[in-house]
């Protein structure tokens, strides 16, 4: 059936096919009726479209009224967004109402705010504040969809999985939903400026408009925290980790007040990087010892500020001595100094202090690898309760293939943060299309063996494996300024895998992509199918174009935009390509086994064992943790050399073949989006080229091996890529 209200166009037609009976007028509408509305990705994965045309469409089934109990805060951010879901999905709002009073009625609160889920009895024991329940059940005599929690949190929560289901299409009968996320804090962290500039953004500007706070509030605020719930994102950090002491000064803390109050019917938090020199910088203290007395009262001072401003402010993030920034041991201080000394500050208020341990030397003494578990082992216990160590994925840096952080596993007892990179800073920025959850799942299913078989990573971070409560997760966030938040149409797939991972670490990341697909662009299977396809193979793409079987690290100097595994020299070794691979004219990898680095040793036993053998470790971390010769045999009969040749050349048809799987589905998808993403693709084929082009004749240089037979030969030769240069590219540090 046609639409006729949609477009302001149809309607004009229909008047004028009362009269003219116009043929071309007829054809028009039709037209219009089947063509996709033009779209900018504003709306996210929340658009509540109504069914597409022609295609299995959003739930067929209507809710007729709509009861949600409680008043203002969390429960209106919940009705607000029933209806707006429901306006869009149905094609128009349900009555509202303060009880049940017919069939096809959605129920929604506390049994402590409503009298009719009181009396249904639901079992809503161990889902805490942010779990929920949805459930068929007859309310009164009408049947009715119910959406219950023990805190109106979790209703909102609920009611954002109920919209998922109606806008990918699931029927409203028979449900019986439980749920309750896994870890207590799920938070992005932006590494924003106070200028907007966001280092290793490419979205545009940071959307915390500070100069404008906090007189003018923008609405796009709202649509953040609104993204975010429907996620489960419960926390967020302001300010970059690289932190300007000037947040924690009146002026700001009034604009974060601002923002807090815009996130705080969606039941996220708002946190803040510390610079740990703030002391002196903005208290006129000479020193930031945490062992003096002055510097504890200011900074206790300083949290009963921030509290008296924002009394649900979630704590503080701090980077220390790590990459220049200050910290306890410029005092002799250990990194549990610092934390305790900050943790005490906020304790009093219930607030957390997350705890970095990205943290290198200044000199490289050994392996980069090896160094945040060396410094954070023998601090394991030493740390105060409300503290949290937030440990990055992998033990160099975000890399597009990195094996588990030996932290994890290595501090049973203190809690461990997961810290991922949602923004693309080793990925191909946002132009290129790589989908990252294949990469949190991987981390996040590895066994550490550290209590036998069985102790993933997630059960280290949920606090399972070493009966931990306080469990978090972070992502660098990767949003800006930018119309469509990520930069990218396909980058949003990152925020939205993110935060679904973060509530439940054992969803797949193929179902994650499935139902993005479904809210994002279509539920017609023509487009499901081919798009899941496309992002399933994305990640491993950039792996193999950038640098296949375990290397890492061979990206350009500073701005890290594509490639330049030739970086040598420079302030320090480990920020170049040359020593984490270490080629010379036998061989190449980095030996981290027992007669090398001993990184290895970092795990426990049984993954010792296997990533300390050559003929065990599996061929993706091949390099990352042995030296071999170029003709070392691989599993596929081929030398070392030829696979990685090969392995390029897959990267760069797999990019070709996403292009044209995006080609044939022009018209499917609403020209805009359509369009964006299929000159984005074109960029990355292009980019691969080069990173493929640039890779293979640095290597050969080093290798003097021959291409295999039917490769074709770099265009240029390697000078022409090691001279290009690009010196504003976006994301580099300030
Ligand atoms: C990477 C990144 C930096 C960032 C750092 C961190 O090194 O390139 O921009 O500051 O990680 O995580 O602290």
């Amino acid at each position: 059936m046609l639409t006729l209200t949609r477009h302001a166009g149809d309607l004009s037609c229909v008047r004028a096919m009362r009269t003219l009976a116009s043929g071309l007028c007829a054809a028009l509408l039709l037209f219009t009726a089947t063509a996709v509305q033009a779209e900018d990705g504003y709306a996210l994965w929340l658009r509540y479209a109504a069914p597409d045309a022609g295609a299995a469409g959003p739930s067929a089934t209507r809710v007729t009224q709509l009861v949600v109990a409680g008043s203002p805060g969390v429960p209106s951010a919940t009705r607000e967004e029933l209806q707006r879901g429901l306006a869009g999905l149905q094609g128009g709002a349900p009555a509202n109402g303060d009880a049940v009073t017919r069939a096809g009625a959605l129920l929604v609160g506390t049994p402590a705010a409503s009298p009719q889920i009181a009396r249904l009895g639901l079992d809503l024991d161990g889902l805490g504040g942010e779990g929920y329940r949805i459930r068929s059940a007859v309310v009164d005599g009408h049947a009715t969809t119910v959406v219950a929690a023990n805190e109106d949190i979790g209703a909102l929560y609920g009611a954002f999985h109920l919209l998922r289901l109606l806008q990918t299409g699931q029927p409203l009968d028979g449900l019986d939903i439980r749920e309750a996320p896994r870890l207590a804090v799920r938070m992005l962290n932006h590494w924003d400026n106070l200028d907007r500039y966001v280092e290793r953004g490419y979205a545009g500007q940071s959307i915390w408009d500070w100069h404008r706070l906090p007189g003018w509030l923008d609405p796009r605020y709202t649509d953040y925290a609104r993204a975010n719930a429907s996620i489960g994102i419960n926390g967020t950090v302001l300010n970059n980790v690289n932190a300007n002491a000037d947040v924690l000064t009146p002026m700001y803390l009034d604009k974060v007040a601002a923002i807090a109050g815009v996130m705080r019917p969606y039941g996220i938090k708002v946190y803040l990087s510390a610079r740990f020199s703030a002391p002196m910088e903005i208290g006129g203290l000479d020193t930031a010892d945490p062992a003096d007395a002055d510097v504890q009262r200011w900074w206790r001072t300083k949290a009963d500020e921030v509290y008296a401003l924002i009394p649900d402010f979630g704590g503080f993030l701090v980077k220390a001595n790590s990459e220049g920034q200050p910290g306890p041991q410029d005092y002799g201080r250990s990194h549990a100094d610092g934390a305790n000394m900050l943790a005490d500050a906020v304790a009093p208020h219930g607030g957390i202090v997350m705890w970095r341990a990205f943290v290198y030397s200044d000199e490289e003494p050994v392996d980069r690898a090896k160094q945040a578990y060396n410094e954070f082992v023998p601090l394991d216990g030493t740390f105060h309760d409300n503290v949290l160590v937030q440990v990055k994925n992998g033990p160099i840096d975000f890399q597009p293939r990195e094996p588990f952080h030996p932290l994890f596993g290595g501090m049973p007892k203190t809690p461990l943060m997961m810290e991922f990179q949602i923004t693309k800073e080793y990925l191909g920025f946002s132009t290129h299309l790589a989908y990252k959850a294949p990469l949190y799942e991987e981390v996040l299913d590895a066994d550490t063996h550290v209590q036998g078989p069985g102790s993933t990573v997630a059960r280290v971070i949920d606090g399972s494996l070493d009966g931990h409560a306080l469990t978090g997760i972070a992502g660098v966030a990767n949003i800006g300024s930018d119309r469509n938040w990520s930069g990218s149409h396909f980058d949003q797939a990152n925020w939205y895998a993110f935060g679904r991972l973060a509530w439940n670490s054992d969803l797949s990341s193929r179902d994650i992509a499935v139902e993005w697909t479904r809210m994002t662009f279509s539920n017609d299977p023509a487009v499901v199918e081919p798009v899941v396809g496309m992002m399933m193979a994305s990640r491993e793409a950039v792996v193999d174009y950038t640098g296949a079987l375990g290397l890492h690290h061979v990206m350009g100097r500073g701005h890290h935009y594509g490639p330049g595994p030739w970086v040598e020299g420079g302030p320090r070794a480990d920020w170049t390509s040359v020593y984490f691979h270490r080629a010379d004219g036998n061989g190449i990898g980095f030996d981290r086994t027992r007669r090398g680095s001993d990184a290895v040793s970092q795990y426990a036993a049984p993954v010792a064992e296997v990533f300390d053998d050559v003929t065990r470790t599996p061929e993706e971390f091949l390099l990352w943790f042995h030296h071999v010769p170029w003709s070392h045999p691989m599993r596929s009969g081929r030398p070392l050399w030829d696979e990685l040749v090969l392995r390029y050349d897959r990267g760069v048809e797999t990019v070709r073949g996403m292009r044209e799987t995006w080609a044939g589905l022009d018209g499917r998808i609403d020209a805009g989006r359509h369009a964006q993403v299929a000159a984005f693709l074109a960029i990355q084929q292009d980019e691969a080229q080069w990173w493929r082009d640039a890779s293979i004749a640095y290597f050969q240089s080093i290798s003097g091996r021959p291409l295999p037979a039917g490769v074709a030969p770099p265009p240029h030769p390697l000078e022409h890529y090691k001279a290009l240069e690009f010196p504003h590219a976006p994301g580099d540090t300030q």
